[in-house]
């Protein structure tokens, strides 16, 4: 047997302690940019955090020095709304917890929040341990946390396990107003009120159910199949109205509310008068909405092979008056978030809008719902910076560091800051990018809408809690690296984070 003096422990402690002390990475000589300034600084890295920000740091022995001149340095993205491998529309997304987040590290993103579908019946603590469950065997490649989609709240035990889910590390409840398995208004208001009480965030899919059905069985009646009508069923009017109402509902409930995939000009004014009044209302807008409009219903992109079915989502893309506000709602902050609902599904299941799974005559509501774009948000918007829309700092702040915030993992997430994880991006924005779904894509889906979409700037280097998982071109992470994020109890109390 071997006995360890006290010196002997002391020198493996300290010895120990001084490998866990050297300084891993150093991004020399970059510009470092957070969601309030900009500034040049290197950044160095010990054990997976950000251990100093500064001038002229100094490499230790064994640091690896990486050469950030010209380049910006930015806190990895916040992706808050994905639906990975998630049973929808009579299929199931294609992208899986891997292939989707290895995806998500090659478009600058180092952390997802994936949703949760909770059964009739089912408790959400049980959904939520049934789907990380899938997420794991899947073996993520970045950070993920979860968000609860609420399919049951029509008994107080449904209800309660709100807050077994807060237990386990999760803050936040989608609830959706449009779908049979949504919820109807009382529901809503209890969630609303329950989620208060114990600090949870409820989030929204804000549609019109009723209007929505009426439009669908009346198009039908007429013959009217074709994508477009999807737009119609579900136009500006159909989910401004409910935008609206979901937000007095949050009022009534002296509850904060987020809105998820914002799109219309009447949504965004509804929000931005509520925050004008003090109440903490917040919304998410995508990247598909900023980018395309509704006309891509009508034909889709013939010259891309895009068809009008292949944009199919909801809610769908709107016309150009709310694409613009929701630009304003970015400027004037009416627009807290940038997330990309990533629901992929692939050309023969987009197919089904012509001839169903089972053989009968498809129309637009048997395409299966979403578009994938977890890749592409980063890129997209950080190239919309470097053209002069917006500034890198709202950039950042929408798609990070908001998040982080919102989500209550700003402990850990969302900034280049001191002590917090070194997820970490570096932009060149002098590399010019143009999508190619077979050359340059790492999801798994066949085709993707942002095809040929030119980008002016593009990460070239991606780390997750310090581990290089992108290198501008390959993945170069493994499955699994990816862990869970607990998120913190949530108390919003007015408009600002
Ligand atoms: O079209 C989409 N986004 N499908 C996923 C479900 C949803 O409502 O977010
Ligand atoms: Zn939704
Ligand atoms: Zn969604």
């Amino acid at each position: 047997m071997i006995i360890l003096t006290a010196e002997v422990k002391s020198f493996i402690s300290t010895s120990a302690e001084k490998e866990a002390n050297v300084m891993d990475l150093l991004f020399k000589g970059g510009t470092v940019v957070t969601a309030k300034s900009t500034f040049k600084a290197d950044v160095a890295v010990k054990n997976g955090k950000i251990s100093a920000i500064g001038a002229n740091l100094k490499p230790e022995k064994k640091t690896e020095v990486i050469d950030a001149k010209g380049k910006l340095i930015l806190p990895g993205a916040i992706d808050g709304h994905t639906h990975l491998a998630m049973p929808f529309g009579g299929t199931i997304s294609t992208d899986d917890y891997f292939t989707g987040t290895r995806a998500a590290a090659c478009g600058g993103t180092t952390t997802v929040f994936d949703f949760v579908l909770q059964g009739v019946g089912e408790t959400m603590d049980k959904a939520l341990k049934r789907r990380d469950k899938i997420c794991k065997a899947d073996g993520p490649a970045v950070d993920y946390s979860y968000h609860i989609g609420v399919g049951d709240v029509t008994t107080p035990k449904m209800l309660a396990s709100m807050d077994k889910c807060m237990e386990m590390g999760v803050s936040t409840f989608k609830v959706f107003m449009v779908y049979d398995f949504g919820v109807d208004d009382g529901q809503f208001f209890e969630t609303l009120q329950h989620a208060a009480k114990i600090g949870a965030l409820v989030g929204v899919h804000a549609e019109n159910r009723e209007v929505n059905n009426a439009l669908i069985k009346r198009y039908l009646a007429e013959g009217k199949t074709e994508a477009w009508y999807h737009y119609m069923s579900k136009n500006e009017d159909v989910a401004g109205e409910a935008d609206v109402r979901a937000i007095n509902l949050a009022k009534m409930a002296g509850a904060p509310l987020y809105i998820v995939h914002l799109d219309n000009k009447q949504g965004v004014e509804a929000v931005a008068q509520a925050r004008a009044e003090g109440y903490p209302i917040f919304a998410e807008t995508c990247p598909q909405y900023l980018y395309f409009t509704k006309d891509v219903y009508k034909k889709g992109i013939p010259e891309l092979r895009l068809r009008a079915r292949d944009f199919v989502c909801s809610p769908p893309m709107k016309g150009k008056p709310s694409q613009d506000a929701l630009w304003n709602g970015i400027k004037t902050g009416a627009v807290s978030t940038l997330a990309t609902d990533h629901c992929p599904f692939t050309k023969k299941e987009k197919d089904w809008g012509i001839k169903t799974k089972t053989g009968g005559k498809g129309n637009f509501t048997t395409i299966p719902n979403g578009c994938a774009g977890i890749e592409n948000m980063y890129p997209y918007i950080l190239s919309e910076a470097n053209k002069g829309r917006i500034s890198f700092n709202k950039a950042v702040e929408i798609s990070a560091t908001n998040p982080a915030k919102l989500f209550g993992i700003d402990y850990c997430k969302g900034a280049i800051e001191i002590g917090k994880d070194a997820d970490i991006v570096v932009y060149d924005p002098k590399k010019d990018f143009q999508v190619s779904n077979k050359r340059n894509q790492h999801g798994a889906l066949d085709h993707t809408i942002w095809e040929k979409a030119k980008f002016k700037g593009y990460p070239v280097a991606t780390y997750c809690r310090g581990k290089l998982v992108f290198d501008g071109k390959d993945y170069v992470g493994k499955s699994g690296d990816g862990q869970f994020v607990r998120q913190r109890k949530i108390k919003l109390k007015g408009p600002n984070l």
